[in-house]
């Protein structure tokens, strides 16, 4: 130990000691709301943390799917990707925090997370799987890139934003941005229950 710093080695931490600490440290880290679809049709949607814009041009995101905690396989999410290859987006807002955590459940297959959760849904506009009616911002995305992550059960989902809808309410047509503070998004910090809202927002100008 140097003075008052303490040193952690992963390889010497047992799962998830590792986990808890990436994860309080790279915080708060933005929430992907996505909705999937099987080939069968059968809808899915699940919330994701491990996320977040990695292009502007073309407009690309990721996220990061780990294998379910209490089965070694892979989530409905993955699966669903690998059969259609599109997915949809959704920023959670305060509003809608509850209904996300519930579908953070490790269901069956079968079961179809919007119904448990009761939300409204729409058709997407260029791809199959459906969108939340209620969600301030849903992005339509087309899977570009799945890149296995070395080590780790997780695989990196890579998608184009093919199309954004935006609630009226918080699109600022004069600056084309969305007013992210009114959007009120709530962000995941450390271990299971601990998330935040904004916070105070201050401007610095790059010199
Ligand atoms: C806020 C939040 C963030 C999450 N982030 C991730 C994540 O980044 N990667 C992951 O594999 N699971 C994450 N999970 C857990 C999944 O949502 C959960 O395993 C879900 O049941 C997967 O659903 P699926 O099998 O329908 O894809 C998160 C859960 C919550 C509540």
């Amino acid at each position: 130990m140097e003075n008052d710093i303490l040193s952690f080695v992963p390889s010497e931490m047992t799962d998830p000691a590792p986990y808890h600490l990436l994860t309080s440290i790279v915080a708060p880290r933005p929430i992907a709301w996505v909705s999937t679809i099987s080939a069968a049709g059968v809808p899915n949607l699940a919330p994701f943390s491990f996320y977040n814009a990695v292009a502007g041009f073309p407009p690309t995101i990721m996220f990061s799917v780990s294998y379910r905690r209490r089965e070694p396989r892979e989530k409905d999410t993955l699966r669903n990707v690998k059969e259609v290859d599109e997915f949809v987006v959704h920023v959670v807002d305060e509003a809608m925090a509850e209904a996300m955590v519930q579908t953070a459940v490790e269901f069956s297959y079968e079961v179809d997370e919007f119904q448990i959760a009761g939300l409204k849904t729409i058709t997407s506009h260029d791809i199959r799987p459906l969108r939340l009616a209620d969600a301030p911002v849903a992005m339509e995305c087309k899977l570009t890139q799945l890149v296995p992550v070395e080590g780790a059960t997780n695989v990196m989902i890579l998608g184009r934003v093919l199309r954004f809808h935006i609630h009226t309410e918080f699109y600022r047509p004069e600056l084309g941005l969305v007013d992210t503070v009114r959007m009120k998004p709530i962000t995941r910090l450390g271990g299971a229950v601990e998330y935040t809202k904004i916070g105070e927002l201050f401007s610095l100008e790059a010199p």
